[in-house]
């Protein structure tokens, strides 16, 4: 194996894994990263990014990504669409067997453009912006519970991590199972007020009406569902660095994983 690393600008160590796929990977440890990107040299790594809703994953994640140039894959969004799709064929939610056959029928697509957005499509229809209705947040973690459908959507997840050569993935079950060799996992959590509020604030942002108390009990129903349920909780996995980000903002967050991922505080 050769690599395109000048031993004298950079400390370098590195072992192969072998993933949940069966393919070796390279994985860096004890690297500056900084000095690799301006040197030109790919970084291969896998970061998990897990929490509940409205702890700040999904922006997070995708700043991160583009600063390290890392693909990024919102996983909740995949839960989204299958929900989406089951709903609108009347399908019983509480049906694992149904779900699992769902998943596996319907034609799901996932793309991730320059942005680092998660793009869904269903049967050819780009359903992006629907998987976002507060109907599918009502709904979304009573359908997540079936094992079959997970079963399906770790399959893809692990598929699209297995593709790229390094990748962010944010979700629940991602430290504690997807990507249980990932090389860096990172808990977001923050009060269940704070995540509310930052909620409220962005569907207000998007001019639609809403209700706090509303909001607040959704989230803290979801949590419920996704802490509970038998198949991939949502758990803070072993090793994972915890971040409450209850009295943070975006910029400060991010430099909090940058630390950790980096070791180093890398601000450009
Ligand atoms: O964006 P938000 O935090 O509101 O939720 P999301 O990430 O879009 O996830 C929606 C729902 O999908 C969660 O509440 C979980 O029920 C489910 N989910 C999951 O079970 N496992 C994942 N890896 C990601 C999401």
């Amino acid at each position: 194996m050769s690599l395109d690393i000048r031993p004298d600008s950079l400390l370098v160590s590195f072992y192969a894994k072998r993933t949940p796929g069966g393919i070796r990977r390279i994985c860096f440890k004890n690297l500056f990263l900084k000095q690799c990107r301006s040197s030109g040299v790919k970084i291969f790594m896998q970061i998990a990014i897990d929490g509940p809703a409205g702890a700040g994953k999904s922006s997070v994640a995708k700043e991160v990504a583009r600063k390290l140039g890392l693909k990024c894959l919102d996983t909740g969004a995949m839960y989204r669409a299958i929900t989406l799709q089951a709903l609108s064929e009347g399908i019983d939610l509480n049906d694992d067997q149904l779900l699992g056959e769902l998943a596996r029928r319907c034609q799901l697509e996932i793309k991730i453009d320059d942005q680092m957005d998660t793009l869904i499509y269903l049967g050819g229809e780009d359903v992006t912006e629907k998987i976002r209705d507060p109907e599918i947040n009502q709904h979304v973690s009573i359908v997540a519970r079936s094992p079959a459908l997970r079963k399906e959507l770790v399959f893809l997840q692990r598929k699209i991590a297995g593709e790229n050569n390094g990748i962010i993935m944010e979700g629940r079950d991602i430290g504690s199972n997807v990507l249980v060799d990932a090389d860096y996992k990172i808990f977001l959590d923050a009060s269940p007020e704070e995540r509310a509020r930052r909620r409220w604030l962005e569907i207000k942002e998007k001019g639609r009406a809403v209700n706090f108390e509303n909001i607040l009990k959704e989230i803290a129903n979801r949590d419920r569902l996704d802490r509970s349920r038998k198949e991939a909780p949502l758990k803070i996995a072993p090793g994972a660095e915890i971040i409450d980000t209850t009295a943070c903002n975006l910029a400060e967050v991010v430099e909090k994983v940058l630390i950790i991922v980096q070791g180093m505080d890398c601000r450009d």
